[in-house]
């Protein structure tokens, strides 16, 4: 049991080893995934001991599974190791932005299109996590998203597929570091394979039907690129794709996740039922759904068993009467072990509680430093008539708004282990900013909606959303007489926390209503105003857009959000995020990702389509309000011609591209230079453009850099109708730019 050598032969001879000497049941033990909450026995602690648990989902109560101690999981490991094997368990958690120290929602730090900021992230989640005896996070979850009513849109990396798969293996490096057997390491688990980000209609757990090769082409790409960043482990997805649930997906499984340790999602077996699965031949056994279904999860491939209980009870009668082999058994419980042995948790299950790395490591004054770099990077300016930045020297300014003096939100979803006492609001990080000498003052103005219904549904567990007891109309009457005495105003408008992530779909994507009211009624003071929103999904804002002078999209940022909005609001840093998803005018637009293949009624001006083009709404703009790749700067900057080094290419040749980008305002300041592709003539409709490069450059006033991009033939390719990756020789676009609307193209040839 002593080895932990992960070379391969070192390894199989050790499992081989172990696997020989395991009973059924310690095997159907290791691949049950499991919380606390343990109807097999009602004390987890001796299920453990009995060999019935390979890993813990923790964070909950009755053992003390709180993972901020180094301490917290300690008991659990032990009772693994009082096991009659002494095999350690899997401790897993959900580990999405941050763990004690809370960055930026994922979504907002895709904006930041820095991928080592990213990966940086990830190490300091990782560092934390693991200095606590983690071994396990449920990250990243890489699934494309391009519908904003879905609320876990929050959780990834946007819309776009080449994006989405560089943040893939920027998170999977920073989770997994150089070695995964390193105590301050952890194994990422790539989520939800695959699909879960287009469900229909946006609503959460829905199912999606899509082509084969727009699933091949959008939706897979981030998942193999983390499997090739060495991810190892995956989870499976709650929707039906194209008619089959991802836990009962042989082909996809076999295909795409090989040698990756495939574990459920929550309870996602027996929700299979519901789905109305039945085995391969549509038969069940009406007695025991459960039962054929966790048969079928194991054969297609699932190894793991996330709260579903089948694995631990079915499976032996399954073997028994022949629908699952031993060999089906023995490769998932192998998975299981040989991610404990590249964990290194054979050699030393504890090394992961480390007391005094968990004082130096958890909640370090480097992490918030980090996290407040990486909340003002996402930040994106959507809008500034020249309000922004604003001045120190103001006599006063009010912050109004129900987030400006928010502690809890601005952590955004999935941050469980984020305590509010540390996060520094808005309201705070205005009043370190600018200091004594200008007036600061608050008021919450409204409430973060009136309506109910979604009241009730964000208290669903526990009280989250406060509903102030004094009347709206004096909350925004106090608002109102502050900004009207005031010089500048800044409102902190947008979302709750639960408005986005699992379970948080909207119909409407705007500001809520209540919350639009106080900002009329702000904009009605004749003030200068600047609208700070929080949030985890794109917003529709045509209203704001028309009226108010500065728009700045903060997303929600972590406990450092506060002084990085600040940094921003007073000139201290200079905006450039931009955008990973297109922001739509209308939520009748959605999906609206900007690679949409054009028509054959494309329509002309994008202003004036004509009327029986694609193009044509009749009561409304195509076209998003803000276009994928969209942010501003304080600077300025100008583009050059776009040079190519050859317009004639070959084979393998490669295609050496660059921009000149000057920067011609007077911020210092840094800018996202895109390259898209468009293949115009193809054996299939193709995307209207595809990203195919982003260089981040940072730019004095009046310096001028060459942003640089090689494309080779891979950069051209594509999935055929039967699915093999092809590029077609012709004529390709090349359109270099600050974002996915503003471009300048060169044409190049590209033959075989
Ligand atoms: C979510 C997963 C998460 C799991 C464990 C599920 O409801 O879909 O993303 O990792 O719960 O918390």
């Amino acid at each position: 049991m002593g080895t932990d050598s992960t070379s391969k032969t070192a390894m199989d001879e050790f499992l081989d080893g172990l696997l020989a000497r395991m009973t059924l049941a310690e095997k159907l033990g290791q691949i049950n995934l499991v919380t606390s909450n343990v109807p097999v026995g009602d004390n987890i602690l001796a299920d453990i001991r009995a060999g019935k648990v390979g890993g813990i989902l923790g964070g909950l109560d009755k053992i003390s599974f709180g993972v901020n101690g180094p301490d917290g999981l300690r008991p659990a490991q032990e009772a693994a190791l009082q096991s009659r094997l002494g095999i350690p368990l899997l401790l897993a958690f959900d580990v999405i932005h941050g763990h004690q120290s809370v960055f930026p929602i994922p979504l907002a730090l895709s904006c930041t299109w820095d991928m080592e900021r990213i990966r940086a992230t990830a190490r300091a989640a990782a560092r934390e996590a693991s200095a606590s005896g983690l071994n396990w996070v449920f990250s990243p979850m890489v699934d494309i998203g391009r519908d904003p009513r879905w609320g876990r849109i929050a959780e990834g990396a946007g819309e776009d597929p080449y994006l989405g798969s560089a943040v893939a293996r920027a998170m999977v490096h920073g989770l997994q570091g150089d070695d995964l057997s390193a105590p301050d390491s952890v194994m990422a688990c790539v989520k939800h394979f695959v699909g879960y980000g287009a469900p229909e209609a946006g609503r959460d757990y829905n199912n999606a039907d899509m082509s084969p090769t727009r699933l091949h082409d959008v939706y897979l790409p981030p998942f193999k690129a983390a499997v090739e960043a060495g991810a190892a482990s995956a989870m499976m997805s709650f929707s039906a794709v194209n008619g089959m649930p991802s836990h009962a997906d042989a082909e996809l499984l076999g295909a795409f996740l090989d040698g990756v340790l495939k574990v459920s999602d929550f309870d996602g077996i027996p929700e299979l039922i519901a789905h109305g699965l039945g085995d391969e031949a549509g038969q069940i056994d009406e007695a025991d759904p459960l039962q054929t279904l966790s048969e079928r999860a194991l054969r297609a491939g699932v190894q793991m068993d996330m709260m579903g209980w089948g694995f631990l009870t079915r499976l032996e009668k399954a073997l028994a009467e022949g629908r699952v082999s031993q060999d089906q058994i023995d490769a998932a419980c192998r998975a299981v072990l040989e991610a404990k042995v590249k964990l290194g948790l054979f050699a030393d299950p504890f090394a992961r509680f480390d007391s005094d790395r968990a004082k130096r490591d958890v909640l370090a004054p480097e992490y918030a430093a980090a996290a407040r770099e990486a909340a003002a990077e996402s930040c994106v300016l959507l809008k500034n008539d020249g309000v922004l930045p604003l001045s120190k020297t103001l006599g006063s300014i009010a912050v109004i708004g129900p987030l400006a003096a928010d502690t809890r939100n601005i952590t955004g979803p999935w941050a469980f282990q984020g305590d509010p006492a540390h996060s520094v609001s808005v309201l705070d990080g205005i009043r370190a900013a600018v200091g004594s000498g200008v007036k600061v003052r608050h008021a919450k103005g409204a409430n973060i909606t009136e309506n109910r219904r979604m009241v009730e549904l964000l208290n669903f567990a526990g009280p989250k959303v406060e509903i102030d007891p004094r009347p709206p109309a004096e909350m925004m009457a106090e608002a109102i007489a502050i900004a009207q005495e005031s010089d500048a105003v800044v409102a902190v408008l947008g979302e709750a926390a639960e408005m986005s992530g699992e379970a948080a779909s909207r119909l409407d994507i705007g500001i809520p209503d209540n919350q639009r009211d106080l900002l009329k009624a702000l904009v009605a003071t004749g003030k200068k105003v600047v609208l700070v929103l929080m949030h985890g999904r794109p917003l529709t804002l045509p209203w704001e857009n028309d009226h108010v002078p500065a728009i700045l999209a903060t997303w929600f940022g972590g406990h450092q959000a506060g002084p990085a909005i600040a940094d921003l609001l007073f000139g201290d840093k200079v905006p450039s995020g931009k955008l990973t998803t297109s922001w739509p005018h209308h939520v009748g637009q959605v999906p609206i990702p900007y690679d949409r293949a054009t028509t054959g009624r494309p329509g002309n001006a994008l202003e004036d389509p004509g009327k029986y083009t694609t193009r044509c709404y009749l009561d409304g703009a195509s076209e998003p309000l803000f276009p994928f790749g969209f942010g501003l700067s304080y600077s300025h900057f100008s583009y050059g011609v776009p040079q190519a080094d050859k317009v004639e290419l070959h084979g393998d040749d490669v295609l050496n591209l660059s921009v000149a980008v000057t920067n011609a305002g007077p911020y210092a300041g840094q800018e996202i230079v895109q390259l898209y592709l468009t293949d115009p003539v193809a054996s299939r409709v193709r995307p209207s453009k595809q990203l195919r490069g982003f260089v981040k450059l940072s730019l004095q006033p009046g310096e001028t850099q060459e942003a640089r991009f090689t494309l080779t033939t891979s950069d051209l390719e594509f999935h055929d109708g039967k699915l093999n990756r092809v590029w077609e020789p012709g004529r390709f676009v090349i359109g270099i730019g600050p974002n996915s609307r503003d471009l300048q193209s060169l044409d190049i040839r590209w033959n075989k």
